[in-house]
């Protein structure tokens, strides 16, 4: 394998560029000409393609966001879409694919390999965390300590005013990054996609809190696919209760920021280990971090399987919100 391509896909996350500077890293040292993609799927299409020097990726690691742009390409999930994208690889001679992004992306990806035989490789890359194969996704942590970050500072208004408020955030159909900030926040009460929950369920629950000693409280909820349903919450809660609260949304917010520590590394990591699968000539795989190791899932699994939440994370959730 002589020359190799990189495309971030879906929704942006905090690391994506930091693995794609450790991608390009690692392809050079394998003497590899590596290509940047811009906007994922429908720059292909466009034969958007350059090459990446190690000047591409300087000074870039702690940036938000993705340098080579992202975007959401319903046109590539068609075989029409597609082949302008194959005579582009072809035109370039690029032989192998690193795609960082979802689920979403690795389907894309997956049609594109059976249909002209490339190479490719998937690295989780979104907030969501809610991709099998891997502990983490690239992009989670960072999510996770803004949504904390926000908790804490709606703690502060939350007692001065002695108030109840809503903080939802993101995650798609899943409750990943509300368990973690949740737990880590103190919140009161945590609603999350995969634990039914009725809202008579969190009345008595506030009820009981607000009769004893509590004056305020933080409950986190999960956006579950339909954001904004934080509102009718909190008025079917003043409706049953007569409890005035206020709703912050953390929306995009989000998404953006300067990577931790903790997304650097691991998108360090997956990216080297992304183009060390493709020298070894592997494809179809996605490179994710179990147990802090590097594991290869077939690409097909991260959209049939089901990733759970973490079990002694909801056990202490049930002993830790009150
Ligand atoms: O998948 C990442 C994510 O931020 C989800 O948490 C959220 O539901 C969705 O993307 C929002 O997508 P968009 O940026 O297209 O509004």
């Amino acid at each position: 394998m002589k020359r190799i391509g990189i495309l971030t896909s879906g929704g942006d996350a905090p690391g994506m560029n930091a693995c794609i500077r450790a991608a390009v890293r690692a392809a050079r040292a394998q003497e590899l000409e590596i290509f940047g993609i811009r906007r994922g799927y429908a720059g292909l299409i466009r034969g958007e393609i350059g090459l990446l020097d190690r000047k591409a990726v300087a000074n870039i690691i702690h940036q938000g966001g993705t340098t080579l742009g992202t975007a959401r390409s319903p046109e590539f999930m068609t075989g029409e879409g597609r082949t302008p994208a194959i005579e582009n690889l072809e035109k370039r001679g690029i032989e192998g694919l690193i795609l960082i992004g979802g689920d979403g992306t690795f389907r894309g990806g997956t049609a594109l390999s059976q249909e002209c035989g490339i190479g490719i490789i998937g690295v989780p890359g979104t907030i969501d965390n809610d991709i099998y194969g891997t502990d983490y996704s690239i992009g989670f942590d960072s999510a996770v300590n803004c949504a904390l970050e926000a908790i804490d500072r709606i703690r502060d208004t939350a007692l001065s005013h002695e108030r109840l408020f809503f903080v939802e955030v993101m995650g798609r159909h899943t409750g990943f990054i509300a368990l973690e900030s949740g737990i880590a926040g103190g919140a009161e009460e945590l609603l999350i996609p995969e634990i039914p929950f009725s809202v008579d369920e969190l009345c008595s629950h506030l009820e009981r809190s607000f009769k004893g000693e509590k004056k305020s409280a933080i409950v986190v909820v999960a956006e579950s696919g339909q954001p904004g349903d934080s509102f009718r919450i909190a008025r079917e809660v003043r409706e049953k209760l007569g409890l005035d609260s206020r709703v912050c949304i953390l929306g995009h917010l989000q998404r953006g920021g300067s990577p931790t520590a903790r997304d650097r590394v691991l998108a360090g990591k997956l990216g080297v280990a992304a183009v060390r699968a493709l020298v070894a000539g592997k494809s179809g795989y996605m490179v994710g971090e179990m147990n802090w190791r590097v594991a290869y899932t077939p690409l097909r699994d991260t959209w049939e399987k089901k990733k759970e939440l973490n079990v002694e994370l909801l056990e202490m959730r049930m002993l830790l919100c009150e």
